[in-house]
């Protein structure tokens, strides 16, 4: 048998392997360049190195993040629940100020009954694992967020992939599936890295024809498609048929958490059986205050999604009339595909050059070949910020060439 300490020596030295697989990471990993920590931060502006950048890579699509009244609920709610309900909602967690959210989410939606987490990925884990187990059929769209995976692995049902808002392919897959076996069918809203709107009234027609059940990961379409924000399902007019809307904070609602909606029975099934739930402490009350201030004040102020769509149209402009590739995004989350890692790089620090700071994304988060800079677009850009943004994607683009 192996002595335990040779076991641990073999771990070691295969994790250093992979770390230092090539150039870039091991530069990376040297320069401590994978986790950026921002010594400062004001509203879309952060520091690194001493030095103030514009952020062009934030998911506070409607720019909330900074708005005094968003802050101004953190703090008082802290002097009300105090810090943490230290406890899972099944135990000693469960605060009024959960339902309270969980309703408002519920209505906005246009859904029975809602449920909230302390985190988008355990919201998104939890819509998935605990709905179908062995036996079943998942049929996912092959770009879906990590999270979504992670909920159909643990779940033990079969998985069948579709092509990337492929409705033909969609239809090809479920025709050689069983017609008495339980099916769901995953796909997100709006792809983060992509931008791509996914064709969901269409796949909702097809989900009816074939009996399945529909879970919508809407953590980039939440706040920012339809004419109310309400989502992507708001958009295509299908809020009815999608069974499970799930989704994150820490996107539109500049906070940190998630939630599922669904019909009142799909929400209680999840609460008896969803370890995500289950196990896991309640989210805390600062998270709950800033998410809905946020969706009080999106409700009641449409010129936030207003702000961020004229953005958005703007910057799809510039980067078209650069010849830029940004992979046909339809909406405010903006890759800048490069094609290669080295390239990425560089356009990245050519936009630091010029202030502006946006994230890199190398495989395995995008396809090989699709290496990217991930920009999104923001309610909170002002003019100021607009025509720096343009300027230091028009500087990049030139020094690309
Ligand atoms: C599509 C998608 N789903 C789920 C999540 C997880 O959300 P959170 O960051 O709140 O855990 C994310 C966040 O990156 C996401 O982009």
């Amino acid at each position: 048998m192996q002595p335990f300490s040779n076991m641990k020596t073999g771990f070691v030295s295969a994790i250093k392997k992979r770390i230092f697989a090539d150039e870039l990471t091991k530069l990376r990993v040297k320069h401590d360049l994978w986790y950026n920590a921002f010594e400062k931060q004001d509203g879309n502006k952060v520091w690194l190195d001493g030095k103030k950048y514009l952020m062009l890579s934030s998911n506070d699509y409607l720019g909330l993040g900074y708005d005094p009244r968003v802050k101004e609920a953190a703090r008082q709610v802290l002097d009300v629940w105090g810090t943490s309900p230290t406890g899972s909602r099944f135990a000693n967690g469960s605060r009024y100020y959960h339902r309270e959210i969980e309703e408002q989410l519920a209505d906005f939606l246009g859904k029975e009954a809602c449920h909230v987490h302390s985190a988008g990925y355990l919201s998104c884990v939890a819509s998935v694992s605990c709905f179908v187990g062995k036996g079943d059929v998942v049929l996912i769209d092959r770009n879906v967020h990590s999270s979504l995976w992670e909920g159909v692995r643990l779940s033990m049902a079969s998985i069948e992939k579709f092509g990337h808002n492929s409705p033909a392919s969609l239809e090809e897959e479920l025709s050689f599936v069983k017609a008495d076996r339980k099916k769901m069918i995953v796909t997100e809203g709006v792809y983060s890295m992509e931008g791509h709107v996914c064709p969901l009234d269409k796949f909702v027609e097809i989900g009816q024809r074939h009996d399945c059940f529909i879970v919508l990961d809407d953590a980039h379409g939440f706040g920012v498609m339809g004419s109310h924000g309400r989502g992507t399902a708001e958009h295509f007019g299908v809020q009815d048929s999608v069974d499970i809307i799930c989704g994150s904070f820490s996107k539109s609602l500049a906070s940190t958490g998630g939630f599922v909606a669904g019909d009142q029975e799909v929400i209680d099934f999840l609460r008896t059986y969803s370890k995500q739930t289950i196990f896991s402490a309640a989210i805390n009350p600062t998270q709950v205050a800033i998410a809905g201030k946020a969706l009080e004040i999106h409700r009641q102020e449409p010129g936030h999604l207003e702000r961020l769509w004229k953005n958005t149209r703007r910057y799809h402009a510039l980067l078209s009339d650069l010849g830029l590739d940004y992979w046909d995004s339809q909406t405010p989350a903006v890759p800048i595909v490069a094609g290669n890692k080295e390239r990425a790089y560089f356009f990245a620090e050519r936009l630091k050059e010029k202030g502006v700071y946006a994230n890199l994304i190398i495989p395995p988060g995008v396809p090989p070949g699709k290496d990217l800079i991930r920009t999104a677009m923001s309610a909170s850009f002002s003019e100021d910020d607009m025509q720096r943004i343009e300027e230091a994607v028009t500087h990049a683009s030139k020094a690309l060439r």
